[in-house]
This record gives C-alpha cells, structure tokens and sequence, in this order.
C-alpha cells in the first residue's frame, strides 16, 4: 500500500509530525508550498488567513500538487487556523483527484483540535473515504503517535 503525507505548516510544528507519521508509516512526504508565503508576523498572517478563509480562497501553490494517483492512503495534515484548515489545504483538496481515496487527516492546534476541520474535509472531499484523524498539540509524544498508527491503518 502506497502511503502519502501532504501538509501545509506554517512554523514548523505540523511539519514535526507529519515527519514522524512518515517515519513511522514509511510514506512519502509531500509539503504544500504557497508561492507567496504568509507573513512572519503572527498578527499580519492571522488578518490575511481571517480574510483568505471567509473568501474560501485558494493560495496558489508553487509546489505540492503533482497527481496522487499512485497513493492508496493519504494523510492531509494543517495547523488548525481558525478552526479550519491553512488555504493551502484547500486549494490541494480542490486541484488534485482524490476520488476513491482513503484520507486520514491531522493537525497541530494550539487548544482547539480540529476545529470544525473535519466537517470542512468532508465538505470537500465528498468522494474520498475520511477515516478518523489525530489532532495534537506540539508536545505529542512519538509513542503514542506510534500507537495510534498501528492502531488506525
Ligand atoms: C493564523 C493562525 C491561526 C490560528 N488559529 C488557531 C485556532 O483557531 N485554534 C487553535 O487551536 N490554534 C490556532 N492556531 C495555532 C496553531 O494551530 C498551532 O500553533 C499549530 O501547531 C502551528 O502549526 P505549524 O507550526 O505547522 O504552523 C493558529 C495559528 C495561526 C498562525
């Protein structure tokens, strides 16, 4: 079975995990890149997310979204921004045919888990087959992710 993890990380800690799962799975990591990254500032990137999310904007991407035809399983993984997913997220939802697909998604939050992410991957990913997800803070322990990867595929 062919796994792949694609994700979208801003500061780096969706990054963290979405590595560990690969080295946990033995997937292929795939990072989604914006061509204009967001802001370093945390109050200039939050009002330009605030805006791109209410508009449900697609950020264009300069790297991430090459045909996952080959994959069987794809983890999609974002920091929760505002209770969703990063635009970048949605605009590799958007692009790329996941019809059939199983999908597990992930993300790292500052309190809020997932948010209302999961009803918004089910909203957009209406011929895939969603199966639970994991959401953590940055200090998740390997073990337990371990755990629930053997646990959940
Ligand atoms: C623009 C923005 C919006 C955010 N909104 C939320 C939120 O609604 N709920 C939450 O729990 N955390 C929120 N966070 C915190 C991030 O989800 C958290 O720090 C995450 O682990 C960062 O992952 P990253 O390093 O991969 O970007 C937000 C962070 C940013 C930058």
């Amino acid at each position: 079975m062919k796994i792949l993890i694609v994700f979208y990380s801003y500061s780096g800690i969706t990054r963290g995990l979405a590595e560990d799962i690969a080295l946990i799975t033995g997937g292929e990591l795939r990072e989604l890149k914006p061509e204009k990254p967001y802001s370093f500032s945390y109050n200039t990137a939050v009002k330009e997310v605030r805006g791109e999310i209410e508009r449900g904007h697609c950020r264009k991407l300069s790297e991430g979204l090459e045909s996952v035809d080959d994959a069987d399983l794809i983890f999609v993984g974002s920091p929760n921004w505002l209770k969703t997913f990063a635009p970048p997220v949605l605009t590799f939802l958007r692009t790329v045919t996941l019809k059939g697909k199983i999908i597990i998604p992930f993300c790292t939050h500052g309190g809020g888990g997932f948010g209302k992410m999961i009803e918004d991957f089910q909203r957009e990913c209406k011929d895939s087959i969603i199966k639970e997800g994991i959401a953590l803070e940055g200090d998740y322990s390997f073990d337990e992710l371990q755990e629930w990867l053997e646990n959940n595929i």
